[in-house]
């Protein structure tokens, strides 16, 4: 028994050695930290408003989500308002502008995802905000703007930790 433990204790002490891969550059971690925070501090430079937008719309976007642009709609949803009836709220399931940027930025065109420059990002979420009735037409977004959008529904969001346990209904059915 005290042999094995003695055994346990060298194997942790070591540590696993694999032998292969190699340690991430600054560039490689750099390339994939691209997580947006809502208060945009990793947003890089550039700007695009809700006329260069759509030219990127028509360009990269409009053969998947239609020349109308329904199918950027961020989520038109009924929400429950305590026991009020529910609402309807363009864009309820995002609570920050930054996140919209974010999710094009990374996933958007989804056969190319990151493929956009930063440029072509502010311009298209700023098209895409338009289309969601949360900017107005002559809005221009840049680092410092973007952060500033509030989107419609932000203040039902909880802030506040839920307890909530794997397995049981969340108490506002899905949200991110
Ligand atoms: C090849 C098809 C395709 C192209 C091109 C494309 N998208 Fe998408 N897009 C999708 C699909 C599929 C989804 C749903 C993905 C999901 O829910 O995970 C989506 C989701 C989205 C959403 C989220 C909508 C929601 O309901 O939350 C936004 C915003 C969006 N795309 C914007 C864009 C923009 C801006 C472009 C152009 C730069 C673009 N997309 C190009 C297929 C595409």
């Amino acid at each position: 028994m005290t042999i094995v433990l003695g055994v346990c204790a060298t194997a942790l002490a070591q540590g696993p050695t694999y032998r292969f891969g190699t340690a991430p550059s600054q560039d490689e971690i750099k390339a994939r930290d691209t997580a947006i925070s809502p208060a945009g501090r990793e947003l890089p430079p550039g700007r695009g408003g809700v006329k260069e937008g759509a030219t990127v719309y028509a360009q990269k976007c409009l053969a998947c989500h239609g020349p109308d642009g329904t199918g950027t709609k961020l989520h038109r949803g009924l929400i429950p308002l305590g026991n009020s009836k529910p609402v309807k709220i363009p864009g309820s399931l995002v609570p920050y502008a930054t996140t919209v940027w974010d999710f094009i930025n990374r996933a958007m065109p989804s056969t190319k995802p990151g493929s956009l420059t930063p440029d072509e990002v502010y311009a298209v979420t700023a098209y895409v905000l338009f289309l969601n009735d949360v900017i107005e037409e002559s809005t221009v977004l840049d680092a410092k703007t973007l952060p500033e959008v509030k989107m419609p529904n932000r203040d039902n969001f909880l802030a506040v930790e839920i307890d909530w346990k794997p397995g049981q209904r969340r108490p506002l059915g899905n949200y991110p």
